[in-house]
C-alpha cells in the first residue's frame, strides 16, 4: 500500500512544547523587563476606573520593542478590573498599517460598538466623514463609560492621511455627553510627531512613554520564558537562546527577530530529525530570515536598476549619508565602466532612483537648495547585511549574459 506523505511528520518527534507560544501575536502571563512602562501607562488609566479621564498618551521605540505586547497586556488587565469593580471601560485597539485613513479607523471603531441585535453597520464607505464621527459619538455615549482609544503604528496613517484623524479624536470629549475617551497613540518612528500640526501635538503628547530597545541580556530573559511554554525542555541546546539573543541586539533589539529566530531555528532542527536545537540551526534560520526578507525585491530588479541601488550603498558605506544625484551617478559611471557596459544618462538614473524610492529600498527626498533649486538627498533603505557587491555582481552577470547573447546573435548572421 502506498504510503501517505504526512506519515512522516506523524511518527516524527517534535521538538515543539506550543508552537504558538512562540509567535508575535500570543500574550504571554507577564512582559519582563517592561514594568517601568507598564506601571507608567497603568497609572495613568487608573484614572477610567475612577471614571476620570486619563491623559492622551504617545508610546515611541523602535519595532519589536514590545510596545503593542505591553498595550494590550495592560488594556486587558484594565477591562479585568473595570468588570470586576462595576466600572464601564473599554479599550479599542486599532491597528492603523492595516486600516489606514481616516474614514475607515472611525468606522472600524463605530462598528466595534454595535450592540449585539444592531444590524446597521456603518458602510466601508460613501458616508461624509463627519457623518461616521458623529455616529461614533452618538454610539459611545450610548454605552458610556471611558473609551481607551489605542492607535497602534499612527505614524503609518499619519504619514500617508495627515492628521485630522488625531485632532478629531483627541477633541472628541467636547462633543461627548455622558462617555469619555483617551487616545492612546503607538509610534515606530521616533519624530512622528514632527508630522503633526502643533495643536494635535500637544494634545497627543500629554503623556509620552519611549521604549528602549532590548539589550542581549534582556532578550535571553524574553526568549528563555517563552521557550519554556514553547519548546520541550530537551530539546534546547545549549548557547541557543544566547545566539538568538546576540543577533537580535545586533539588529535592533527586536523581541519580534529573536522570537523568530528561536523558533525557525527549532523548525529546521525538526525538518532534519535532530533531537536537539543547536547554534548550527540557529546560523541556518538567520540566513533563511535574511534572504526571505530581501532577495525576491532586488533579485528581480532589472540590471541596471541593480547597478544604481548598489551605487547608493556604496557611496553609503563609504559614509556618505544624504548622497545628491550626481554623486549615485559617479559611482554607477564607474560601475559601467568597470564592466564594459554604456551607462545611461544622469536623467535616466534619476528616473530609477524614484523608482527604488517607490519600491521602498531607497528613499528619495527631494529638498530646496535656495537659488541653487532643488535637489535629491538620497539614502538606502535596506538591512546593514545586504552587500552591495553582490548585487553588483548580479548585475554583472545579467548584462554578460546579454552582452554574449547579442554578440552571438551577430556573428552568427
Ligand atoms: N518584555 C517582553 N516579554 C515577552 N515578550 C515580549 C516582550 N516584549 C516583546 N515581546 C514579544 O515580542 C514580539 C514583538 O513585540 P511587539 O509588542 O509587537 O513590539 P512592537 O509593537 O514594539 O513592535 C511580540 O511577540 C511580543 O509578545
Ligand atoms: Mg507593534
Amino acid at each position: 500500500m502506498d504510503s501517505n506523505i504526512f506519515d512522516k511528520f506523524i511518527s516524527q518527534k517534535t521538538l515543539f512544547k506550543n508552537k504558538e507560544n512562540l509567535r508575535h501575536n500570543f500574550r504571554p502571563a507577564t512582559l519582563p523587563h517592561r514594568r517601568e512602562e507598564i506601571d507608567k501607562i497603568s497609572y495613568n488609566l487608573w484614572e477610567a476606573l475612577k471614571g476620570h479621564i486619563p491623559s492622551n498618551m504617545t508610546l515611541y521605540g523602535v519595532t519589536g520593542a514590545g510596545k503593542t505586547a505591553v498595550t494590550d497586556y495592560v488594556c486587558h488587565h484594565l477591562k479585568e478590573k473595570g468588570d470586576s469593580m462595576g466600572r464601564k471601560v473599554e479599550s479599542i485597539m486599532v491597528n492603523c498599517r492595516q486600516i489606514d485613513t481616516q474614514y475607515r479607523v472611525l468606522s472600524h471603531i463605530g462598528n466595534s460598538l454595535l450592540e449585539a441585535h444592531e444590524q446597521d453597520e456603518i458602510p466601508f464607505t460613501g458616508w461624509p466623514t463627519d457623518r461616521v464621527f458623529n455616529e461614533l459619538v452618538r454610539r459611545m455615549d450610548r454605552r458610556g463609560g471611558v473609551f481607551v482609544i489605542v492607535l497602534d503604528e499612527i505614524d503609518h496613517l499619519v504619514r500617508k492621511a495627515g492628521d485630522d484623524l488625531l485632532y478629531n479624536l483627541t477633541s472628541m470629549n467636547s462633543s461627548l455627553k455622558s462617555a469619555r475617551a483617551c487616545v492612546i497613540g503607538i509610534s515606530n518612528d521616533l519624530k512622528f510627531t514632527d508630522f503633526l500640526d502643533p495643536r494635535v501635538r500637544s494634545r497627543l503628547g500629554q503623556l509620552d512613554v519611549l521604549f528602549k530597545p532590548y539589550d542581549a541580556e534582556q532578550l535571553q530573559d524574553i526568549l528563555r520564558q517563552r521557550a519554556k511554554s514553547g519548546l520541550n525542555e530537551e530539546a534546547l541546546g545549549s548557547g541557543v537562546i544566547e545566539l538568538c539573543a546576540a543577533l537580535a541586539a545586533q539588529e535592533h533589539g527586536d523581541a519580534r527577530c529573536a522570537l523568530d529566530l528561536l523558533r525557525i531555528s527549532a523548525e529546521k532542527a525538526e525538518q532534519v530529525g535532530d533531537e536537539t536545537v543547536n547554534q548550527n540551526h540557529v546560523r541556518i534560520a538567520q540566513s533563511q530570515i535574511e534572504s526571505d526578507q530581501m532577495t525576491p525585491v532586488i533579485s528581480t530588479l532589472p540590471s541596471q536598476q541593480k547597478l544604481v541601488l548598489a551605487s547608493v550603498i556604496i557611496n553609503e558605506r563609504n559614509g556618505l549619508r544624504n548622497v545628491q544625484t550626481g554623486q549615485v551617478y559617479d559611482i554607477y559611471r564607474q560601475a559601467c565602466k568597470h564592466i564594459r557596459q554604456n551607462p545611461l544618462t544622469q536623467r535616466r538614473i534619476s528616473g530609477l532612483i524614484s523608482n527604488l524610492d517607490m519600491l521602498g529600498l531607497v528613499t528619495a527626498k527631494t529638498v530646496s537648495k535656495g537659488r541653487y533649486g532643488r535637489s535629491k538627498e538620497i539614502n538606502s533603505s535596506i538591512p546593514s547585511n545586504i552587500d552591495p557587491q553582490q548585487i553588483m555582481t548580479a548585475a554583472e552577470e545579467e548584462m554578460g549574459v546579454v552582452f554574449t547573447a547579442h554578440y552571438n546573435h551577430q556573428t552568427s548572421l
